[in-house]
């Protein structure tokens, strides 16, 4: 019987023993299910992993993540192709970093976008030209800005107005001409399928679209600056073109009154492009949501007689999520009864070792995650279990809602799929847990992208160790 704490839309799994699929829109391509369950990455079984690097360990299927990049890179050139145009794909930093991803990004020709001063320092570390860097943030200091602009920074995203002042002054005490964006709040906000249009989004990022035409003169009255145009990022994990093109349409509007006055050659859209993290999510095809961003641009262009700008986005999850997963090892199982109007039901709790500190996303969206065991065959039923952590919170949850083989025990290993965005680069030291690795499975090689933190880590801050 279906237990009733389960959402609607969990499917129990079927046996895995016969069923070696997994969902192509959820896991990367080289994580296959083999005979009797075992997990393998690249060809590698997760467990050997799992002992090399330990748990908790963050994992990317390299060729995966590589074809990603070069596809949503690829889908964007052509549609803006289709309408006259280029696109140019700055991958989003924040999703996750380290030198050698940078290097991966840039090599793929997209350039990246960091918005503080340790982000940069590992980009600039990376040793990729900084022209192929972008600076995002709605509070740079003096100090980011500063170290932005000696380094040759391609782009700065202003942010407000005083940024564009500071901006322009400290280039030129440094003898620079800054190429800068002005990032504008288009009063859209889109999560998932929704969008929201107002005057101007409740929120800290961009300026307001009244006051961009008076902005953008003042960066054209700085010798410094060289304006490249207009930003705006509207959201995150967005399934649905609509928000996108409110967006463009509010910013071409904008745009095409500019280009009486100046030369402009380029719009940002920034990112946001949903994928699928569990069966209920529906994103739709990135060629689709390219091409719906870009018949928009083209139609208001049109209807404003321009031609199309050059444009740019930002996208970090569409490129980084899906090749990544995250290995932990089960703890300690507790099934609890839970009270209904109607009577009890039980849920498995399911604990392992990392949660909240490695991956915040649950605790601070209530993001969902889709989970599998290795080497447990299904054979033996399946049990709704919630997978949580090992913090002292009781919203330490990483995976909500998921059936989990009955047959599940201390020592397992399970893999959580799309978390190659936003788990690392918001992970935190909560608990004292060190955090873990990151390595990359090729075929032929592994690369670790960062190394687990050790005791020695966490105690070199402690001034009443180290003082
Ligand atoms: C300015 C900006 N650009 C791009 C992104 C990337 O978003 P996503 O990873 O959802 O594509 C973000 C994410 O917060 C952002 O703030």
């Amino acid at each position: 019987m279906r237990n009733p704490l389960a959402p609607e839309w969990l499917s129990v799994p079927v046996g895995t023993t016969n069923d070696p699929s997994l969902d192509p829109e959820i896991w990367p391509r080289n994580l296959k299910r083999g005979t009797y369950a075992r997990i393998t990455l690249a060809g590698t079984p997760v467990t050997e992993l799992a002992i090399k690097y330990s748990t908790p360990l963050y994992l990317y299927d390299q060729d995966f993540l590589l074809q990603q990049a070069t596809d949503v890179k690829r889908i964007f050139e052509e549609a803006a192709a289709k309408i006259g145009t280029t696109a140019h794909i700055y991958y989003a930093g924040k999703a996750f970093l380290s030198a050698q991803f940078v290097r991966w990004m840039v090599e793929l020709g997209l350039s990246v976008d960091v918005c503080s001063a340790g982000e940069l320092a590992v980009a600039l570390a990376a040793g990729v030209d900084p022209s192929s860097i972008g600076l995002h943030g709605n509070n740079k200091s003096e100090y980011e800005i500063r170290k932005a602009i000696s380094a040759g920074i391609g782009v700065i995203v202003i942010d407000s107005e005083p940024e564009l002042h500071l901006v322009a002054r400290i280039a030129a005490e440094l003898g620079r001409h800054q190429q800068v964006r002005l990032r504008i709040n288009t009063g859209v906000h889109a999560h998932t399928h929704e969008y929201l249009a107002t005057a101007r989004e409740d929120q800290k990022f961009g300026v307001a679209m009244s006051d961009a035409e008076t902005l953008v003169d003042k960066i054209a009255g700085y010798e410094s600056l060289d304006f490249l145009g207009m930003h705006a990022h509207i959201g995150s994990q967005i399934y649905a073109p609509e928000g996108f093109q409110e967006s463009a349409n509010r910013l071409l509007d904008i745009h095409a009154r500019l280009l009486k006055k100046y030369d402009v050659p380029e719009l940002n859209l920034g990112g946001g492009f949903g994928v699928k993290y569990v069966e209920s999510d529906t994103p739709i095809p990135l060629e689709e949501m390219a091409a719906g961003i870009m018949n928009a641009v083209a139609k208001r262009c049109e209807e404003l007689g321009i031609k199309p700008p050059a444009l740019a986005f930002e996208p970090g999850r569409a490129i980084t999520a899906q090749a990544g997963v995250a290995l932990y090892t089960v703890g300690t199982i507790k099934d609890v009864e839970v009270q209904l109007d109607n009577g009890t039901a039980i849920r498995r709790y399911v604990a392992i070792d990392g949660g909240m500190s490695d991956n915040l996303r649950p605790a601070l969206y209530g993001a969902n995650y889709s989970v599998i065991a290795n080497a447990r065959t299904g054979d033996a039923g399946y049990v709704l279990s919630r997978v949580v952590g090992k913090h002292c919170e009781s919203g330490d949850i990483v995976v909500h809602d998921c059936y989990l083989p009955a047959d599940i025990a201390e020592g397992d290993i399970l893999t959580i799929a799309s978390t190659g965005a936003y788990c690392v680069s918001l992970s935190s030291n909560y608990n004292y847990l060190e955090r873990p690795a990151t390595v990359a499975v090729g075929a032929k090689e592994e690369t670790v992208l960062l190394t687990r933190e050790t005791e020695e880590d966490l105690l070199r801050r402690d001034g009443g160790i180290n003082g």
